[in-house]
C-alpha cells in the first residue's frame, strides 16, 4: 500500500512539474541560405517550434541559417548526399539542377499578385512541380512566398536604358539571366551568401531581391538605389529526400507534415509584413534612395521582356506554358 501511495505522490508530482523534454528521437537538420528575421527564416523557424511542441521533444529540428552550413551551389547536394534532411531553396535554383519546369516562376511580369502565385501553386501545376521532383529521389513537400523582386544599384534602374552596361548579380537561373541582358546588362551568377560583398567590392553593380533579402544582408551600405520594379516573384519549395522521409515513422511523418503546413500558412501570412517592415526601415533611416517607375516605365520594361517568355517557351514547351497561363486568374 505505502508503495502505492509512493507511486501516486510521483505521478501528481510528474503531473505538476514543469514539462521537460527527454532527448530527441530524431533530429533533422535543415540548411538555408537567407537571415532568420525574413518571410524563409521566420517560417522554418515556426515549423521548428510546431515539431517540437507537437512531439514533445522527440522530433528535433536544427537550423542552419544564413548559409553557414550550406550555400546556393553545394545545399542540394548535401541534401541528395544525406548530409542534410531538408532545405527551402528558391524555386529558381531548381532549373539549373534539372527541373527546367520550374523556370516559369522566373518570368518577369507574369504574375500581378501573391494571390496568382497560390492558386498556381495549390492547383495541378504545383503538384505537377512537386511530384517532378521525385525524378531524383526528392519530395516537395510545399510551396511558400517571399514576394516580389525590386532592383538595386548605385543608381535608379526603372526602365532599360537605365541597366545598360550594368554588372548584376542572378542565381543561377536562365531565365533571369536572361532577363538582365534582355534588359541591357550583364547577369552574373553569383551565391546568395556572396552577393553583398560581390556589391561592395565591385564586382558587381546591382542585383534584384525583394526588400526583406536587401535589407537583411545589409544591401544598403553598399547601394545607394533601389527601385520598386515589382518585376518578379521569388518563392520557396520545402524539400527532403526520400531516405528520410519515407524512413521515418508515419506518426512522426504526420507531425512533420502538419508543423510544415501550418507554418507555410504563417510565412505567406507574415511575407508581406516582413517586406513591408524592411522598407519601411529603408525609408525611415534613408540608407537608400527608393524610387517608383512610372507605369510608362513599367511598360518599357515589360516590352522588353517578351523575348525572355519566347526563350523559355521554346526550351520547357509551349503546352506547359498554356498550362501555367490557363491556371492563372
Ligand atoms: C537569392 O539567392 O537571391 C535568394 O533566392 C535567396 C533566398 O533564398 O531568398
Amino acid at each position: 500500500r505505502r508503495h502505492c501511495l509512493q507511486l501516486a505522490a510521483a505521478i501528481g508530482a510528474a503531473n505538476t512539474a514543469p514539462r521537460v523534454w527527454g532527448a530527441p528521437s530524431i533530429t533533422v537538420r535543415l540548411s538555408h541560405v537567407v537571415a532568420r528575421d525574413t518571410p524563409k527564416g521566420m517560417a522554418l523557424e515556426r515549423f521548428r517550434a510546431l515539431t517540437e511542441e507537437r512531439s514533445q521533444g522527440r522530433l528535433r529540428v536544427q537550423i542552419y541559417p544564413q548559409g553557414q552550413l550550406y550555400g546556393d551551389h553545394d545545399e542540394m547536394q548535401a541534401l541528395q548526399l544525406g548530409a542534410v534532411d531538408m532545405v527551402a531553396p528558391s524555386l529558381s535554383k531548381f532549373g539549373p539542377i534539372g527541373f527546367p519546369e520550374f523556370e516559369l516562376f522566373d518570368l518577369p511580369f507574369l504574375f500581378d499578385t501573391l494571390e496568382a502565385v497560390r492558386r498556381l501553386t495549390r492547383g495541378k501545376v504545383g503538384k505537377t512541380l512537386l511530384d517532378s521532383l521525385q525524378r531524383q529521389r526528392l519530395s516537395g513537400l510545399g510551396f511558400f512566398d517571399n514576394g516580389f523582386k525590386h532592383m538595386s544599384a548605385n543608381r535608379p534602374l526603372l526602365e532599360p536604358r537605365d541597366f545598360v552596361g550594368l554588372r548584376m548579380r542572378v542565381q543561377a537561373s536562365r531565365v533571369i539571366a536572361q532577363q538582365m541582358r534582355a534588359w541591357g546588362a550583364w547577369p552574373v551568377t553569383l551565391p546568395f551568401s556572396e552577393t553583398r560583398r560581390a556589391l561592395e567590392t565591385g564586382v558587381v553593380d546591382g542585383t534584384e531581391n525583394p526588400v526583406s533579402n536587401f535589407w537583411t544582408q545589409g544591401m544598403q551600405a553598399v547601394q545607394s538605389d533601389l527601385s520598386l520594379t515589382t518585376h518578379g516573384y521569388l518563392g520557396y519549395a520545402v524539400v527532403t529526400h526520400q531516405r528520410f522521409w519515407e524512413n521515418l515513422p508515419a506518426g512522426d511523418r504526420r507531425i512533420m507534415q502538419g508543423a510544415l503546413e501550418d507554418a507555410l500558412v504563417f510565412g505567406n501570412e507574415i511575407a508581406d509584413a516582413q517586406n513591408d517592415k524592411a522598407l519601411a526601415a529603408l525609408h525611415l533611416t534613408g540608407a537608400a534612395h527608393i524610387h517608383n517607375p512610372t507605369p510608362a516605365q513599367t511598360r518599357l520594361l515589360k516590352n522588353a521582356s517578351k523575348p525572355v517568355h519566347a526563350e523559355l517557351a521554346a526550351r520547357i514547351g509551349q503546352d506547359w506554358l498554356r498550362t501555367v497561363q490557363n491556371a492563372l486568374p
